[in-house]
Order: structure tokens, then sequence, then C-alpha cells
């Protein structure tokens, strides 16, 4: 009897510790509800909520987010975003991200340490399906078409859809005009209308300030980085690197290095001459290096916010049979997980006035390289959002880190950035002297003032533009 009663309370146990996560594709209802359930299990630490606009065939596009207070942006806790099937009939990033979700539940309710501290330090969201109306398409066609339900029902490719930036910011580079990110208020036409899928996530990207993310496809397999635009409008081969190529490699290497074959120099690539490069490259590729393109989410992001983008391609086959998904899950977890540690490399802090101790949002952050007697500045600013609060990705190395703001003194320290693993980025804060009233005192330091002038009279506050639209964090109701 003992035995029974044993052995029943054994299932029991076993029953109720399986997590129910089923490797298979997830058609549209279940990928919500999958997220419902992970909400339930999890509900103190998650949240999903849809983008304010749907796909064009009115399917909602759903993200679960990730964070021990859910709904808000807590100040100096950096936010992360995976994207995944925004081509539609690149599916496998859309079931690793839904395994994703409910791992990342599953190991905080097991109290897994690595997880619980990811979690604790970041605010994570992720979006299984950009696209659901092409992976309806290329579900219902057989999947195996190369470019069948790639595109929204538009017909339109939605990485190809954004706000062309490259060509602003080369100009601007060009010009040697200062500005060097935060491009969007710089466009004047757009080639193709918006789709409602780009127009969602275009205001994710504004309204959360991201400061890592990547993009899963699929059709190859490598961690490509920015910039996917050449610059002189060569269509390949023409490295075209952004100011923070150094810190792109690094992301990008984070990736591929931790996958199970990416960066493995004896594997085969994809078929075509470049793709059998990318092993003996570290599994990773520059953009335009491989091919041009216009309108890619990857350097919208960048240019457009305080964020940094890849873009990784998850294995030769666009559309891998549900056999093999629990597999791919393995090869990929351990670099899916390095890979959202990334966003705690550099450092990290609170802008603020140092008579009124407020905080400063829309200061910027300007990084000069002065390793091993280098003097690099880095042409990307980042500036510092709702609770003063700025992120600054970096290898390691050191540096010379200016915060400046329109009415203060620009004020700089000399950080060295080490990059330990599994831990929060060095906090350095910055407190801003208001100007005195009278135009006449100088800064004392000369260079840092020459700083003041070319960047003092940019332009506003990018945060006060985004909270100016309504809120698209609509969060689902879940019965
Ligand atoms: C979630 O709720 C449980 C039960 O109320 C509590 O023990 C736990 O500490 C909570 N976790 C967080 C992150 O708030
Ligand atoms: C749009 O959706 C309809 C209905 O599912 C489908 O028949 C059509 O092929 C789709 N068009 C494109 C371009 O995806
Ligand atoms: C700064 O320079 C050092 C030495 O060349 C390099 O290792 C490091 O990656 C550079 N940092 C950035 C962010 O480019
Ligand atoms: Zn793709």
């Amino acid at each position: 009897m003992k035995v029974f009663v044993a052995l029943v309370l054994l299932q029991i146990y076993l029953y109720e510790s399986t997590d129910g996560f089923e490797f298979k594709h997830h058609d549209n209802q279940e990928l919500f509800h999958v997220l419902r359930d992970v909400n339930t299990k999890c509900r103190n630490i998650t949240r999903v909520y849809a983008l304010n606009e749907p796909s064009v065939l009115g399917i909602p596009l759903y993200v679960i987010e990730f964070s021990t207070r859910p709904g808000r942006h807590e100040t100096l806790k950096p936010e992360f975003k995976y994207i995944a099937n925004m081509h539609g009939n690149e599916v496998l990033g859309r079931e690793l991200l839904l395994k994703l979700a409910d791992y990342l539940c599953e190991s905080y309710l097991n109290g897994n340490p690595e997880i619980k501290a990811l979690i604790k330090s970041t605010r994570i969201h992720l979006m299984p399906s950009m696209n659901p109306d092409g992976w309806q398409l290329a579900t219902d066609t057989g999947g195996q078409d190369y470019l069948i339900g790639r595109t929204n029902n538009n017909s339109i490719d939605l990485n190809r859809n954004f706000p062309d930036l490259d060509r602003i910011v080369f100009e601007n580079e060009e010009e040697n005009a200062v500005k060097n990110n935060h491009l969007l208020e710089q466009v004047t036409r757009i080639n193709d209308p918006l789709q409602p899928e780009t127009r969602s996530v275009i205001r994710l990207i504004m309204q959360i300030p991201f400061v890592l993310s990547a993009n899963m496809h699929g059709g190859d397999l490598v961690a490509n980085y920015p910039y996917d635009e050449s610059r002189t409008g060569s269509q390949k081969d023409e490295y075209t690197a952004t100011p923070d190529d150094e810190t792109f490699r690094y992301l990008a290497l984070a990736y591929s290095s931790n996958h199970a074959d990416m960066a493995n120099p004896k594997r085969g690539g994809c078929g075509d001459v470049d793709s059998s490069k990318f092993a003996k490259q570290g599994g990773i590729t520059n953009g335009a290096k491989w091919y041009s393109l216009q309108g890619g989410m990857q350097d919208f992001n960048y240019l457009s916010s305080n964020d940094f983008e890849i873009t990784l391609e998850l294995g030769c086959n666009k559309y891998p049979p549900a056999s093999v998904l629990e597999k791919e899950w393995e090869r990929n977890r351990k670099a899916i997980i390095a890979y959202m540690w990334q966003v705690h490399i550099g450092i990290k802090g609170i802008i603020y006035d140092s008579e009124t101790k407020q905080p400063i949002s829309g200061a910027t952050i300007h990084v000069k390289n002065i390793t091993s007697g280098l003097s690099n500045d880095i042409h990307h600013d980042v500036t510092s959002v709702y609770g003063g609060d700025y992120y600054r990705l970096l290898t390691p190395g050191t540096y010379k880190v200016t915060a400046f703001k329109e009415g203060y003194l620009p004020h700089s320290k000399l950080v060295t950035v080490t990059n330990p693993s599994y831990t929060e980025a060095q906090q350095v804060d910055f407190a801003l002297k208001p100007l005195p009233i009278s135009p006449f005192i100088q800064s004392d330091n000369y260079i840092e003032s020459k700083i003041d002038d070319r960047y003092g009279s940019r332009n506003q506050d990018w945060a006060a533009w985004a909270e100016e639209r309504e809120p698209i964090l609509e969060p689902i109701a879940i019965a």
C-alpha cells in the first residue's frame, strides 16, 4: 500500500513537473496559448502584450515580457528584445522563442541561479512572430518554398520596409554633421508605405529604451552585424563598419561561439560561396560585406534608438521539420542565454543635476577609446532615458566618457571596462553642473566645451517624443 501511494505521488510529481511545452510548429492561436500558459505559471514575472496594430490579416503581434516588475522600465535595468519570424517562412526562431519563454519561467520557478540573476537584472521582451500572416501562408503551402510566405500579406518584405536611416547617417558623415544617432526625425521620404507590422515595431522601438536585441531569421547559419547597407550602394563585398564595429563583432561572436556549430570552422556552408566562408570567420559576418540591403530592421534599431541589434541566421533550412526542433533548441540554448547577458557589457549609470539631484533624460553620452594610447572618438552617441539612466555597450578597454546636455557643463570620466561574465555593467554616474546664467563664464575644459558646442544645440529628448505617442503596451486580458 505504501509503495502504491508513493508511486501515485511520484506520478503526480512527474506529471506536475513536466512543463507541458511541446516541440512542434505552433500555429498563430497556439502561439498565444503558449504565452498565456507561461504567464499563468509565472504571473508575477511576466506580462503578455500586443503591439498597437495587428498584422494585415488582423492577427495580434504578441510579446511576452519577463521582469521582476513587469510593465515598466526600471531605472538602471537594461531592456532586451528578441524578434523572430519577420520572414514568415523562416520559422525556427519562432519556436525557439516560445520554448525560451517556457524555459525562463520554469528555470525561475526551479530556482536556477543564472536565470534568476538574469531576470532580476534585465527586462526581456520576446516577440515570437512579427509576420503571422506569412507564417500561415508558408505553412499552408507546405513550408518548403524559399520565398512563399516571406513577405507580409501586402507582398512587402518587412526587412526592407523600415525607413532607410543608413543613407542619412552616411550623408551626415560626409558633411561632418554631428548627428549620429536617433535619426528618425531626419527622414524626409519613405520608399514603400509602412506596413502595419513595421509601424507597430517602430513604435515599440521608440517607446521602450532597448539596449540590445536580435532579429531571428533562417536560410543560413551566421550572426550578421551592422551595417547591412553599403556606403557606396555596392550590392555585395563591401565591408561597411559602424563606429561600433568592435562592439558588434564582440556581440555577434557571443552568439556564434556559444552555438553548437555556428563558429565551427569544419562545418560546411549552406550552399553558396559566401556561406562556406562564414564558419571560418567565427560564424559572423558584416551585413553589407555579405550583401547590401536597404530598409532593414537591424540598422534601423541602431540608427533610430539606443539599441544595438544583430541578425541571427539560425540554419540552412528555413522551415525545419518539427522532429528537429528540440535538437535545435539544445544547439541554440547556450547562445540564446549568453547573448541576452551581453546587455550587461560596458557601462551604465545615471545622469543627474548636481544641484537639484534630479535625473536628466535626453543627455548625450559620448565615448572616446583611449586604450593603450589610442584617441579614437566613437561617433555614435547614446542618450539617457526616463530615469536619467543610460547604457553604453563597450568591449574591454579604457575610455574617456563624456556626458553633456544643453544648459550644463559637460563632464568626463575615465573608465576601464573588463566585462566580467554574468555581472551587471559597471555603474558610472555623472552629476552635471547647470551652466551659470552669464554667457561669459567658460567651461574649465576647452576640449569639453568644444564638444558641448558641437552637440549643444542638438535636439530634443527622444523619450518625450516617444511618450507623446499613445501607449502601445496594451496588456492582454488573460482569463
Ligand atoms: C512571486 O510570487 C510568489 C508567491 O506570492 C513569491 O513567493 C515570489 O517571491 C514572487 N516573485 C517575485 C519575483 O516577486
Ligand atoms: C493574403 O492572405 C490571403 C488569405 O489567407 C491569401 O489567400 C493570399 O495568398 C495572401 N497574399 C499574400 C501576398 O500573402
Ligand atoms: C578600443 O580599442 C581597443 C584596442 O584597439 C579595442 O580592443 C577595443 O575593442 C576598442 N573598443 C571599442 C568599443 O571599439
Ligand atoms: Zn529572413
